[in-house]
C-alpha cells in the first residue's frame, strides 16, 4: 500500500479481534512511531504495550478509577468498564513526557505525540492491521495514570487499541477541500 492510499484508507475500527499485530508488524509501527516530527528533539513520548491478562488488569483500574470518582455505579456499568480493555486482542498506551524545555511550549509535545501515534496507526493500517484512538476521562483519572506508572510530568495521549477489524471499514466520504484550505494573499 502507497502512502497515500494508507492515509485516505485508514478508518477507525470499534471492534477488533485476533490477530493481534505480530511482533515485526508492531515493531515496524513503532519504528515509525518514533519518526514523528520532533521540536528540539526532546523524544516527548514512551508506549506501554498491553494484551493478554494485561487488559484484563486494565479493566479492573477502569473499575476502580471509575467508582473512585463514583461511588454510585450500577452492575451495568462496572461490566462495561471492566470490558472496555477487551474491545482490542492489543492496546499501546501513548504517554506524552511534558519535558520542559524553554524554547518548546508544552502544546508541541502533544502535537508531536499526534503525529507519531498517527504514524503508528497509519503503519498498522499498510501492514493489514486496523486502530482505533481513545482517551476520555479514564485516561486522566489519578488510579489509572498510577497504576500504568505515569511520573507527575506525564500523561495519556492516547489508548490506541489495534487488531484486526471485526466488521467492514465504514465508507469514507471524503470532505470538500474548498471548505477548509484557502489561500492567503497577503
Ligand atoms: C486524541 C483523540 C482521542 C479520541 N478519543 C476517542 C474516544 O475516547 N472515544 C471515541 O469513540 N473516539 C475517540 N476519538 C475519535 C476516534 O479515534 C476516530 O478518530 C473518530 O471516530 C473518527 O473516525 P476515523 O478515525 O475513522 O475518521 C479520539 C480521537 C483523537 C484524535
Amino acid at each position: 500500500m502507497d502512502t497515500l492510499d494508507a492515509i485516505l484508507t485508514r478508518v477507525s475500527q470499534g471492534k477488533l479481534v485476533e490477530p493481534a499485530p505480530d511482533a515485526a508488524a508492531l515493531a515496524a509501527a513503532f519504528a515509525c512511531a518514533l519518526r514523528a516530527p520532533d521540536h528540539r528533539v526532546l523524544r516527548p513520548w514512551r508506549y506501554l504495550v498491553l494484551r493478554g491478562d494485561a487488559l484484563r488488569q486494565l479493566g479492573e483500574v477502569f473499575v476502580d478509577a471509575s467508582r473512585a470518582a463514583n461511588p454510585d455505579l450500577d452492575a451495568n456499568d462496572v461490566e462495561r468498564l471492566r470490558k472496555m480493555p477487551l474491545r482490542a486482542p492489543l492496546i499501546v498506551v501513548a504517554v506524552t513526557v511534558h519535558k520542559p524545555d524553554p524554547k518548546v511550549p508544552d502544546e508541541e509535545l502533544l502535537l508531536s505525540t499526534g503525529a507519531a501515534v498517527q504514524n503508528f496507526m497509519l503503519a498498522l493500517h499498510a501492514q493489514g492491521f486496523a486502530t482505533m484512538w481513545r482517551t476520555g476521562l479514564l485516561a486522566k483519572a489519578p488510579l489509572v495514570r498510577a497504576a500504568l506508572g505515569l511520573s507527575g510530568e506525564e500523561s495519556i495521549s492516547g489508548f490506541i487499541y489495534a487488531g484486526t477489524a471485526a466488521a467492514e471499514p465504514r465508507r469514507i466520504v471524503p470532505l470538500p477541500i474548498g471548505e477548509y484550505v484557502s489561500e492567503w494573499q497577503g
